[in-house]
């Protein structure tokens, strides 16, 4: 790769908010839950490979690779939960990270709150007239290796897994992106407010509207009739911008 090239790949990847970018064969950091130390991240040179605008899902799939340990996540995960749905998705759900069922399957949102996903959307659709089903959008995460315990991804982990979070956005292209959940946003919108302050809005990631809501698995716990009645509220607005 010539200096011009290189220089070219690097815009494009501070143009998506990249901050740093790993080689696939990083080696893993300890176990322990500590940021990535610095002299493990390889050199800009050594950048491995870079893809251009307009690339396919499959294409940042295959450089995602079968084997990803560009960070500490890896270390504990079965699969790696890409996403599912279609690429010619309008509208795109973005949720934190894979739990215990979905890295044993290796999709996304297939456990109880994965359930209850697909409820609020095949059930709103159906309700207000909209003609799509949860085949039809496309889900995703922002990291794509399950947290150990479940616990929250962290900082350096959700901005190597952004990457390809972003990429997957740029490859769809979709008219709306749904947050799920203050990880999702924070990714999104690089915000540290919480879903109640941010959601009933729009904002914007690049140039595509974004509506947060809660995430399923917090509308599962007891005694949220609130936040279920504000979600489905969310996902009713969103849907119609989308669809209508
Ligand atoms: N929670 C998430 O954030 N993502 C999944 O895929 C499943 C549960």
């Amino acid at each position: 790769m010539n200096r011009d090239q290189l220089r070219q790949y690097l815009n494009f990847y501070q143009d998506l908010g990249v901050k740093s970018i790993y080689r696939h064969t990083a080696p893993a950091a300890p176990p322990e839950v500590r940021p990535t130390p610095p002299e493990l991240r390889p050199a800009p040179p050594a950048l491995l490979p870079l893809a251009p605008p307009g690339e396919t899902l499959d294409a940042i799939r295959a450089d995602l690779g079968d084997d990803c340990r560009r960070c500490r996540l890896c270390e504990a995960r079965s699969r790696i939960v890409f996403g599912s749905g279609s690429e010619q998705a309008r509208l795109v759900f973005v949720g934190e990270g894979p739990g215990a069922d979905e890295d044993a399957q290796g999709l996304p949102f297939v456990g109880r709150a994965g359930q209850l996903l697909t409820q609020m959307i095949d059930g709103t659709a159906s309700k207000e007239g909209i003609p799509i089903r949860r085949p039809d959008v496309y889900i995703c995460n922002v990291v794509k290796c399950r947290p150990p315990e479940n616990r929250t991804p962290l900082p350096d982990e959700m901005e190597i897994c952004g990457e390809f979070l972003f990429r997957q956005l740029l490859a769809i292209r979709p008219k709306a992106i749904c947050a799920l959940g203050s990880t999702a946003a924070k990714a999104l919108l690089d915000t540290k407010d919480g879903v109640t302050r941010l959601r009933g809005r729009w904002h914007k990631w690049r140039d595509i509207p974004v509506i947060v809501t809660y995430h399923p698995s917090y509308l599962l716990r007891p005694y949220n009739q609130n936040a279920k009645r504000e979600a489905w509220e969310d996902l009713k607005k969103v849907l119609h911008y989308v669809y209508d």
